[in-house]
């Protein structure tokens, strides 16, 4: 029997929404010399016309301030190598000294070395919602790196690999008709897999 519905309360919310999983990004802009990184995995593409991502940030967060006077920002999805960085730019690194890691001048913010992809933007509009600000951002730069990496993942409140690789390759052409038969190739799979005795 599945468990009884939890009561709706924060914590509840925030544990049913942690069973969503997602990749882990570090969202970066820059005021001067000085370089503002922000762990943040509430990210969303938008739109592709025009090109929109958003990002949800805490009222509270120091990023605030860097976000507002860059007027822009990057989106760097980490790598599975890249968990130290999630943590120590979360605020959560334990470890004495921080770990290494370089950013990149780049468009819209900076980009961090070693990440799996960035995405850099200039703010299209911001929106107060609750105890966060949602902030659209008009994509400017891509950016690939080595695809050979892994992705770093966040799911029921810890940090996860990726257990296989062997899944369908994603096409290079994320066109309509590419994406259906991705997604065409997976739920094939997963039938047949489940079909089997
Ligand atoms: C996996 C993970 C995802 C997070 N996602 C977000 C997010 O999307 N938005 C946010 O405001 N904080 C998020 N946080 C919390 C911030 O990274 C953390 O509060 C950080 O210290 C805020 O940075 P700042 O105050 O130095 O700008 C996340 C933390 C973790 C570990």
């Amino acid at each position: 029997m599945s468990n009884p519905l939890p009561l709706v309360t924060p914590a509840a919310f925030r544990k049913i929404m942690g069973l969503f999983a997602t990749g882990v990004t570090v969202v970066a802009a820059s005021e001067g010399d000085e370089i503002h990184g922000m762990t943040a995995n509430a990210v969303t593409s938008v739109s592709l016309e025009p090109l929109l991502v958003l990002i949800c940030v805490d009222i509270r967060a120091r990023m605030n301030r860097f976000l507002e006077s860059a007027g822009g920002f990057s989106i760097n999805v980490l790598s599975e190598d890249q968990e130290a960085l999630s943590r120590y730019f979360a605020g959560s690194w334990k470890s004495e000294g921080p770990p290494e890691f370089r950013f990149l001048p780049w468009t819209g913010g900076p980009r961090l070395v070693g990440c799996l992809a960035a995405v850099g933007c200039e703010i299209d509009r911001t929106i107060e919602a609750g105890d966060h600000r949602i902030v659209l951002g008009r994509v400017m730069a891509l950016h690939e790196g080595d695809a050979s990496s892994r992705p770093l993942l966040f799911f029921g409140g810890r940090y996860r690999r990726l257990e296989e690789l062997e899944a369908p390759v994603p096409p290079e052409e994320w066109s309509h008709e590419a994406v259906h038969i991705y997604y065409d190739e997976w739920s094939g799979s997963s039938r047949q897999t489940s079909e089997e005795p």
